[in-house]
């Protein structure tokens, strides 16, 4: 299934949402390379979602350029980047058309990465016979300050809600699908900007219950989890992997979770799949052990587990499937006020089973359900009520939390 952003994503430049003065410059750029000119190249910067990638697809589709596209996984080494970009030196023929170069994510360019790739690019933008386009989220990246000087700046803002609710409205005709207005609101003013992160709730919306809209509320963050997947399942690289998951705007057991969920709808090997399962075994020992010892420093080989050690295990991409919502966590939401109130049962019954909250939560209560649905069926309500209240000193209530939480399970 073909998930909805890329459906939607226009492929013009009249169909990109907002911006307008960053769309001008584009057409401008490709005017006046249509007429025979080399313009400095372009910057395209802002932040995620807002169609900066669409954008410089599309000034290539409205003029005829082919493209010559270049990602984050092309900056690894000097050697590649040059051959890639070898068409990019020589001039056009009389047939053969223009070439738009797009470095797309070039504030990926690590750190570390062998100075050489710098030195390929600025040769690049200074002898290139074709017109260049980066593209970054972040200008102001200390990677790319080599190339500030040499670039026109395009701004990509964040697009304004009413624009962002109008296409999502656009979408869902389109679609003959619906979702409540005050949800599409929702989704078109959390999305602070983000078209993609917007299309992307919608999608999860139209066959979900307005409950998981909290859920939803990761997206706020800078990190976003659709991108930090996109990132463990496509890029087939430690360090990269490592670092889409080295980020305060997730939380380690959330992205565990949505990558747990999620291999088997990326991978489609046998090998892969095992291999991601085992490091995410992995992964998840060292997330409880780090919550039982506080000590956090587990955390640091969970996450490289639960990413790089995911990526690695990457022998090529199974037919798209969208990412799917994990389960525990629409089940943690659904039942939150239930933990609440079978944690407080748990913290009354610990000084007189001697035991861990989360031993009686997961070894105790399940046989108290058991015995105390037999019990009923037995003596009726009352009585059984009777017996835990003075065995346990547990009340009405309380029963009724152990009741309905082994009942959702
Ligand atoms: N300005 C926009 N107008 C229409 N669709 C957009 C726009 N920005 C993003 N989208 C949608 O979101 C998707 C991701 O956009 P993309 O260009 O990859 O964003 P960026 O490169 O800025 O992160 C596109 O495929 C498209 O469906
Ligand atoms: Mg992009």
């Amino acid at each position: 299934m073909q998930p909805l952003y890329e459906k939607y994503t226009p492929f013009t430049l009249n169909g990109i949402v907002g911006n307008r003065p960053a769309v001008q410059k584009l057409e401008t750029f490709g005017a006046a390379v249509n007429g025979g000119a080399r313009p400095r190249p372009i910057m395209i910067h802002g932040p995620s979602g807002t169609g900066k990638t669409t954008a410089a697809h599309a000034l290539a589709y409205v003029n005829g350029f082919d493209i010559i596209e270049l990602g984050a996984n092309d900056y690894r080494d000097a050697d590649s980047l040059q051959k890639k970009l070898l068409p990019a030196t020589v001039s056009k023929g009389l047939f053969s058309k223009t070439s738009l170069v797009i470095f797309d994510e070039i504030d990926e360019l690590s750190a570390k990465f062998d100075s050489g790739a710098e030195s390929v690019i600025t040769q690049i933008v200074r002898t290139a016979k074709q017109p260049v386009v980066f593209i970054a989220n972040d200008y102001w990246s200390r990677k790319i300050s080599f190339l500030r000087e040499k670039v026109d700046q395009v701004d990509f803002k964040r697009v304004p809600k009413d624009e962002i609710l109008a296409l999502l409205k656009r979408i869902l005709e389109k679609e003959g699908a619906k979702v409540d207005e005050s949800t599409i609101e929702e989704i078109a003013k959390r999305n602070n900007g983000d078209i993609r992160g917007a299309i992307n709730d919608l999608e999860i919306m139209i066959d979900a219950k307005p409950e998981l809209l909290e859920n939803l509320g990761i997206r706020d963050r800078k990190g976003e989890i659709f991108q930090i997947l996109d990132k463990i399942f496509t890029c087939n690289n430690f360090d990269m992997a490592r670092n889409a998951a080295n980020t305060n705007d997730v939380s380690m057991d959330m992205l565990f979770n949505w990558v747990n969920e999620n291999v088997p709808n990326r991978y489609a090997s046998k090998s892969s799949l095992s291999e991601s399962y085992d490091n995410l075994a992995k992964a998840s020992m060292f997330l409880e052990n780090a919550e039982r010892t506080k000590y956090y420093g587990y955390m640091r080989y969970s996450s490289v587990l639960m990413s790089a050690g995911v990526a690695i295990a990457n022998r090529g991409i199974g037919t798209y499937k969208m990412y799917a919502f994990p389960s525990n966590i629409k089940y943690l939401s659904k039942t939150k006020k239930s933990r609440d109130a079978i944690n407080s049962v748990a913290k009354k019954l610990m000084p007189m089973l001697h035991a861990h909250k989360r031993d009686i939560i997961n070894d105790f209560l399940p046989l108290l359900k058991a015995m105390i649905e037999k019990a009923s069926e037995q003596m009726g309500d009352d009585e059984m009520l009777q017996e835990l209240e003075t065995r346990y000193g547990l009340d009405k209530d309380e029963v009724k939390a152990i009741r309905e939480y082994y009942k959702l399970r």
